[in-house]
C-alpha cells in the first residue's frame, strides 16, 4: 500500500490482508466477543481480546505505521454491519476531523464485501480543511437529504474536478483512509455486509468522544474515550490510556465433528472454525479445519506469534516452510499424507498446497501463551510422519511420536493411541490441555458417540474419558499442550486435584 496515495487521495487500497479462512475465523471470534465495548460503541479494542488481537495483527499495523510513525494508539474498534440497501451517507469521522491529521482508519471487509457494498470516497477531500457535516449544515442539507449529488456539489466548491470513487474491494481486503476524508457507503448487494473498522491515531493526538453527531459537533469534556497503545509508547498527557484486554472466552471440553472432504465445483478453499479461547494453561488457542481443492493453497507464506500444528486428515499436502517471507532462507518443501503432522514454531513462515488430485482436508491448532518466551532453546520446526504408525499400531498401544519444549509451552507432546473395541480410559483430568484427532473408528466420550474424523479438546483440569465403540479399533493422534505456570495454571492444578479426588 502506498503512503503516497493516502497523502494525495486521503485513502489507499484495497490491500489483501486476510485469506478466506482467516475472515471466517475472525468473524466468528468477533461475533462471539462477550461483554460490552468499553465506554462507548467503538470501545471494543479496550474490552475484547478478540478485537484487540486482530487490531494488533502485524499486517495491519504495517499499513498505518508509515503514516503514523512508531507510537500508535487504537481508539476505535467495531464491527460495521450493513443490511441490504442500507445507506451510510457521506461524512467525515468527527473524532478524527482535526485539521492537523494524524488519524488513520483501516476498514476490512469480512463478509459479502464487494464494490457495491464497500466504501466510497471523495479523493483529496481530507485536504479541504472542512467537514462535510459543516458544509451540509451551511447549505441546509439534512442528513437524510444528503446524496452523492449534494456531496459532489459541496466538494466542487473546493475542487472543481471532485469525483466519487468506489474501490473494487473483496472480503479480507483493507481500505485505509485518512480520518478527515469524506466517505460513505450504500449496500447495493442482496446480502448483509460485515466489515471491521479499526481506528488508529498518532500517540500525541488527543482523541475526543463526540456528544452530538450533527453540526456543530460537541465533544464530551470530561469523558475521554479509552485508547490502547498498539505500537511504541502512549502519551498519558494526551489520552486516557487503558491496558490491553486480556483473557478471551474460557473453553470447556468440546467435540468437533470434522466436515467431509468435499467442495462445490467452483470452490477452491473453505474453512470450519472449531474453537477459539483461553484454557487454564493457554492464553489463547484456536483450531479449525480446512478443505483445499487440488493445486490450491490457502494463503501465501505467512507467519504469526502463535505456534501451530497442522495435521493432514485426508489427501496429500505439500508444505512450504521457510525462515523468511521470500521463501528462500532455510526453505523446505515436503509432502505429507493422512495422519502426518507438522509443527511450526512462532515466527516460522509457512503455507501449504494440495499436492493430490482429491480435496485435501486438514486440521490446525495454534496457540500463544502468557509471559516472555522461553529463553532456553525451544524446538525448531518439525515434520512428523505419524500416519503409518497410526494405521499400523496394534490396539492397546500408545506409541510416542515426538516431544519438545517450545516457545510457548514447557512441553508439547504427541503420541498415537489405538483402542480396541470397548477399550478406553475412565474419566480423569489432566494437568495439561489435550487435543485428540480421531482418524479411524468410533468412540464414546463426554456422553456422546463420535465417528472419525473428529477433534476432541479437553482443557487442563476438565474431566474426560473415552471408549472405543463399534467393530473396528479407534485410532487417534494425541497432543498434550502443557503451558507454563501462571495465574491460570494454579487454577488448573486445583481443578485437577478436585476431579481426581472425586473419582478416587
Ligand atoms: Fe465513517
Ligand atoms: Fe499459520
Ligand atoms: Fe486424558
Amino acid at each position: 500500500m502506498s503512503k503516497q496515495a493516502l497523502e494525495t487521495d486521503g485513502y489507499a487500497g484495497p490491500v489483501a490482508v486476510f485469506d478466506g479462512a482467516e475472515c471466517a475465523q475472525i468473524l466468528s471470534s468477533l461475533r462471539a466477543a462477550t461483554g460490552r465495548p468499553r465506554a462507548w460503541f467503538k470501545g471494543w479494542a479496550a474490552s475484547s481480546p478478540a478485537f484487540h488481537r486482530v487490531a494488533t495483527d502485524p499486517r495491519i499495523l504495517a499499513l498505518v505505521r508509515p503514516t503514523l510513525g512508531a507510537d500508535i494508539v487504537l481508539w476505535g474498534a467495531s464491527l460495521i454491519i450493513k443490511a441490504e440497501s442500507d445507506i451510510h451517507p457521506f461524512h467525515t469521522d468527527v473524532e478524527s476531523m482535526a485539521p492537523e491529521g494524524g488519524f488513520v482508519t483501516v476498514w476490512i471487509g469480512l463478509e459479502h464485501t464487494d464494490r457495491s457494498s464497500g466504501l466510497k470516497f471523495i479523493p483529496g477531500s481530507h485536504r479541504y480543511g472542512v467537514t462535510l457535516q459543516e458544509l451540509n449544515h451551511r447549505a441546509g442539507v439534512a442528513r437524510d437529504a444528503s446524496t452523492d449529488e449534494t456531496t459532489l456539489a459541496a466538494a466542487r466548491q473546493y475542487d472543481p474536478a471532485a469525483r466519487i470513487v468506489q474501490p473494487e474491494v473483496h472480503d479480507g481486503e483493507a481500505l485505509v483512509f485518512d480520518g478527515r476524508a469524506w466517505h460513505g457507503s450504500h449496500n447495493k448487494t442482496r446480502a448483509v455486509r460485515t466489515a471491521l473498522l479499526l481506528q488508529y491515531a498518532r500517540a500525541d493526538r488527543p482523541v475526543n468522544m463526540p456528544r452530538t453527531f450533527s453540526w456543530p459537533i460537541e465533544f464530551h469534556r470530561s469523558k475521554r474515550p479509552p485508547v490502547v497503545v498498539v505500537s511504541g509508547k502512549g502519551r498519558r498527557d494526551r489520552n486516557r490510556i487503558v491496558p490491553a484486554p486480556r483473557g478471551s472466552r474460557a473453553l470447556g471440553n468440546a467435540i468437533f465433528q470434522l466436515p467431509s472432504a468435499t467442495l462445490r465445483p467452483e470452490q477452491r478453499f473453505t474453512s470450519f472454525p472449531h474453537l477459539w479461547g483461553r484454557t487454564p494453561t493457554l492464553i489463547d488457542v484456536e483450531g479449525h479445519s480446512s478443505i483445499l481443492a487440488p493445486g490450491a493453497n490457502p494463503h501465501p507464506l505467512h507467519q504469526h506469534i502463535e505456534e501451530e500444528i497442522l495435521v493432514v486428515v485426508s489427501g496429500s499436502a505439500e508444505l512450504h516452510v521457510s525462515d523468511d517471507a521470500a521463501g528462500s532462507a532455510n526453505a523446505e518443501r515436503v509432502r505429507i499424507g493422512p495422519g502426518d503432522f507438522a509443527y511450526y514454531p512462532a515466527g516460522t513462515h509457512h503455507t501449504l498446497s494440495n499436492a493430490g488430485d482429491t480435496p485435501l482436508l486438514y486440521t490446525m491448532l495454534k496457540w500463544v501463551n502468557y509471559g516472555k518466551p522461553a529463553d532456553r532453546r525451544a524446538a525448531g520446526r518439525a515434520i512428523i510422519r505419524s500416519g503409518e504408525t497410526l494405521r499400523s499400531a496394534a490396539p492397546g498401544i500408545g506409541a510416542p511420536l515426538w516431544q519438545e519444549r517450545t516457545r510457548w509451552l514447557r512441553r508439547l507432546h504427541a503420541h498415537v493411541s489405538v483402542l480396541a473395541p470397548s477399550e478406553g480410559y475412565a474419566p480423569h483430568a489432566d494437568r495439561y490441555d489435550v487435543a485428540m484427532l480421531l482418524l479411524t473408528g468410533r468412540v464414546e466420550t463426554l456422553g456422546r458417540e463420535v465417528s472419525a474424523p473428529a477433534l476432541l479438546y479437553h482443557p487442563a483440569g476438565a474431566e474426560h474419558g473415552i471408549r472405543a465403540v463399534g467393530a473396528e479399533p479407534a485410532r487417534y493422534l494425541v497432543f498434550e499442550l502443557e503451558g507454563r505456570p501462571g495465574p491460570l495454571a494454579a487454577l488448573a492444578r486445583l481443578q485437577h486435584r478436585l476431579a481426581n479426588r472425586r473419582r478416587g
